[in-house]
């Protein structure tokens, strides 16, 4: 049978360099655009890249026009929350306006499968933990507010043009691949577990614990860390399953357990031999105190397991990466 070409948008970065992996091995054929401006073209582990952005029409109609694109997955976005409260106009330019661009083009080009990384940011402060997919939605943050209207786009195409597409709403995806040569990169960097290592390295000086009085047993966030190469897995069966003619979904993505800041500084501690120096801090806005998956309906729909469910296995992955990478 004739090799399946996938076009990953934003694939040299963090989770996209992940799904280019596991895409590779799973034997399609891969395009990846990314206007490099967050990737870094070292993690495109293979493939076919081609360097553009999603807000540049021409671009993308001579990639669909080049190519006959089987199925588009899309990581390519800003996503900070923090610099999408201070910055709302960056983030609908970026996220909303440059998803729609690009499903102008797959339109066009009737491109008919779309996988898109969405966030629990779009439940906003959770009424009820672990969030299940039909929890309201009421975002906290522009960031959210982005994720949530392309979901709805992606509804009105699927009725109006029989686009069909799965939705992946991840909670706090971290690690890297086990073979050490790709992983988490970013410039600046605000993610917990890359701050708390960098502090193990000693290329920080301290990490800073956002807010300590939190209504959880420490006083600090809870949140749901999810392996990089269990999400990638999640997307090769939702693209797989677009394949076999299934109708359009949207899935959580995350390990239903959740770790403090707290506690995944001393796991941090442990993994890495080092003591890391914490500051407390104020609150950061737009933080929900806990955010926790549940993950039952797409291991019941699609099958999906993961297989690094453990806190120090993926920190332990993070820190094989990290120490390599500075
Ligand atoms: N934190 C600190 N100190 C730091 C960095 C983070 O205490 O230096 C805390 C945060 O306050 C939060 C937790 O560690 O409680 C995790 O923070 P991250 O920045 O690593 O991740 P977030 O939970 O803020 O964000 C992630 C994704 C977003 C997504 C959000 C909600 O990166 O894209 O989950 O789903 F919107």
């Amino acid at each position: 049978m004739k090799k399946k070409t996938i076009l990953v948008v934003g694939g040299a970065g963090y989770i996209g360099s992940h799904m280019v992996k596991e895409l590779l091995t799973s034997r399609y054929n891969v395009i990846i655009i990314d206007d490099l401006s967050k990737g870094h073209r070292e993690l495109i582990p293979g493939g076919m890249f081609i360097k553009g952005s999603i807000k540049n029409s021409t671009f993308l109609d001579t990639v669909f026009s080049n190519n006959i694109i089987d199925a588009v997955i899309h990581f390519a976005a800003s996503s900070i929350v923090g610099e999408s409260l201070k910055h709302p106009l960056k983030y609908y330019s970026d996220n909303i306006a440059g998803t729609v661009n690009l499903l102008i083009a797959m339109h066009r080009h009737n491109a008919k499968r779309f996988i898109f990384s969405s966030s629990a940011a779009v439940y906003g402060e959770p009424l009820k933990t672990p969030v299940t997919e039909n929890h309201p939605c009421n975002p906290t943050n522009p960031y959210g507010t982005t994720k949530l209207a392309v979901e709805q786009i992606l509804k009105d195409c699927d009725k109006a043009y029989n686009l069909k597409y799965i939705s992946l709403r991840y909670f706090n995806a971290a690690g890297a691949d086990k073979s050490g040569t790709i992983g988490e990169k970013h410039k600046p960097e605000t993610h917990l577990i890359p701050l708390v290592l960098k502090a193990a390295t000693g290329e920080l000086e301290h990490i800073h614990i956002f807010g300590t009085n939190y209504p959880t047993a420490d006083g600090t966030c809870l949140r749901d860390y999810i392996h990089v190469s269990d999400l990638a897995r999640a997307h090769l069966l939702a693209l797989n399953a677009l394949f076999a003619g299934e109708k359009s979904a949207i899935y959580n993505l995350g390990n239903s357990k959740g770790y403090s800041v707290r506690q995944i500084i001393k796991i941090a501690e442990k993994v890495t031999g080092k003591t890391i120096a914490a500051i407390e801090n104020e609150k950061r806005d737009g933080d929900p105190a806990v955010l926790i998956a549940s993950s039952d309906k797409i291991c019941k729909k699609l099958g999906w397991r993961p297989k690094y469910e453990d806190i120090e296995t993926i920190i332990k992955t993070a820190w094989t990466w990290h120490k390599k990478s500075i």
